[in-house]
């Protein structure tokens, strides 16, 4: 492992959410691998930002793709222009479906969305777990929702919530599996957000700080929880 600045993946890096995490943590020293659907939106995003061209590095990554390779191809490219990989971002994610009902449910356009929100983020933490183990500080931040929560759900938003909940499922399993190896993982809620998602709610830098806020825990570090703005919330 180098011994440069951490290094950072964050999936769906190049709008809304995922593109002020990117801000934030270079803003704290870190390089970034920025994840992207599209190459060329990724690119267009960090010449936009005027981010420091040697300390991002825009990857192609499409997390609803179903070949492991893929995902193991953007992380190994991260991982030799950085020597490392400490940190690790889940926060692409779709379909907000408030407008859709379990009952009455398109259940192939809910695969779509689990394909994303829940497979996306597993394959991507497989592909970067080996390196994570190796960093003094390996953190894994799934970008969940409210909407997730079991404790307060109720009808619609099936897609959506059914994914978030998965994710949270996954977050648990994957931190009890890390314990000893150091690596923190948590879920984290960025809360109602004024992105294209969002649609409306608080500004984007502070929905971010909140995804930031895990992904720069100090060692010992809490793991295996849910948070919102740093605070433990309800599963
Ligand atoms: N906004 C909110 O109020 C809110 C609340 C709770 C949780 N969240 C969560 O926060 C995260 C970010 O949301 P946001 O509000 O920033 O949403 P957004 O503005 O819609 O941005 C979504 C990002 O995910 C990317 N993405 C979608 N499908 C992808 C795929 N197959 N592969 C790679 N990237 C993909 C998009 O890339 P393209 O540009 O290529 O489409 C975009 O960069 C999501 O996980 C969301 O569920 C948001």
């Amino acid at each position: 492992m180098s011994s440069g600045p951490t290094t950072a993946l964050v999936t769906g890096g190049n709008r809304g959410i995922g593109l002020e995490v990117v801000r934030q943590l270079l803003e704290q020293g870190m390089n970034v691998v920025l994840g992207s659907r599209e190459l060329a939106r990724g690119q267009v995003a960090k010449d936009r930002a005027e981010f420091p061209r040697d300390r991002v590095l825009v990857v192609h990554l499409d997390v609803a793709r179903d070949q492991q390779s893929h995902f193991n191809d953007a992380v190994n490219l991260g991982v030799q222009q950085f020597g490392r990989l400490d940190v690790l971002v889940n926060n692409a994610g779709i379909d907000y479906d408030t407008s859709r009902q379990a009952t009455t449910a398109d259940v192939a356009a809910v695969e779509k969305t689990f394909a994303v929100n829940l497979f996306g983020a597993w394959r991507t933490a497989v592909a970067a777990i080996p390196h994570l183990k190796q960093s003094p500080a390996g953190r894994i931040v799934n970008v969940s929702s409210g909407y997730g929560a079991l404790h307060e759900m109720s009808g619609g938003a099936p897609a959506y919530s059914a994914s978030k909940a998965a994710l949270n499922v996954l977050t648990i399993k994957m931190a009890a599996e890390l314990q000893e190896s150091g690596v923190l993982c948590n879920a984290v809620s960025p809360g109602w957000v004024a992105t294209d998602m969002g649609g409306g709610g608080r500004p984007i830098p502070e929905g971010a700080q909140s995804v930031v806020w895990a992904a720069t825990l100090p060692e010992g570090g809490p793991t295996g929880g849910f948070f919102r703005d740093g605070q433990p919330i309800p599963w």
